[in-house]
């Protein structure tokens, strides 16, 4: 059983490296932000709630998304396995989600980090803001903000992964497939 956090900065490929993961694995797909944004699409309290946050590029509560993880660990408990992207985002998440499996009999396999600099996220993020009608993709102010909530409340989680011997860095930068190909090799080790 694969159990990956799939770990990096906004635009550093989570979201499209999770997809060809899923497509070799057949694991669940845990993305927090497309969760949120199907709240937001269903126009539920917790979306309204959230889009507030979201739309200024700022983190939403942690027991909100502890929440939903649950839920959906427990909705498939019959899976191979799961891709956590965008989650945990704050070291409280990341020790709610070892508690979490442990209920479970689960544990996370592996942290694989994507390495990504602020210039080239800026660059992809708004050039998919052309397109994907997502309000945090729409200016570098916004984008900066996301980046330096990464860097202040996220980023540490890597720490949590490295004490327990369970973190790799590789670069993000460079063709999706051979970057494909490097976390197929480290999932495969
Ligand atoms: P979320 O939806 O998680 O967004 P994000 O982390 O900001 O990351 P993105 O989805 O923008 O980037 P990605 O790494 O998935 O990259 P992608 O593959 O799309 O979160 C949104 C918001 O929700 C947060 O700001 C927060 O408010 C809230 N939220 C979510 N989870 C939360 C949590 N756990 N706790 C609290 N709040 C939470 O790629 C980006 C672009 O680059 C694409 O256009 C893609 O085609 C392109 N690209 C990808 N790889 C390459 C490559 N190798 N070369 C060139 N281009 C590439
Ligand atoms: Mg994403």
């Amino acid at each position: 059983m694969i159990n990956l956090v799939l770990f990096g900065p906004p635009g550093a490929g989570k979201g499209t490296q999770s997809e060809k993961i899923i497509r070799k694995y057949g694991l669940i797909h845990l993305s927090t932000g497309d969760l949120l944004r199907a709240e937001i699409a269903a126009g539920t309290t917790l979306g309204l709630e959230a889009k507030q946050l979201m739309d200024q590029g700022i983190l939403v509560p942690d027991a909100v998304v502890i929440g939903m993880i649950e839920n959906k660990i427990k909705e498939n408990q019959t899976a191979p396995g799961f891709i956590f992207d965008g989650f945990p985002r704050t070291v409280a998440q990341a020790e709610a989600l070892d508690t979490l499996l442990g209920k479970f009999n689960l544990s996370i396999s592996n942290m694989i980090a994507l390495e990504v600099n602020e210039e080239v996220l800026t660059n992809r993020l708004l050039e998919r803001g052309k397109t994907s009608g997502r309000p945090d993709d729409q200016n570098e102010d916004l984008i900066r903000k996301r980046v330096q909530e990464y860097t202040e409340k996220t980023a540490p989680v890597a720490n949590f992964y490295k004490a327990q011997n369970k973190f790799t860095g590789i670069n993000g930068i460079g063709e999706i497939e051979a970057i494909f190909n490097e976390i197929v090799a480290i999932l495969e080790a």
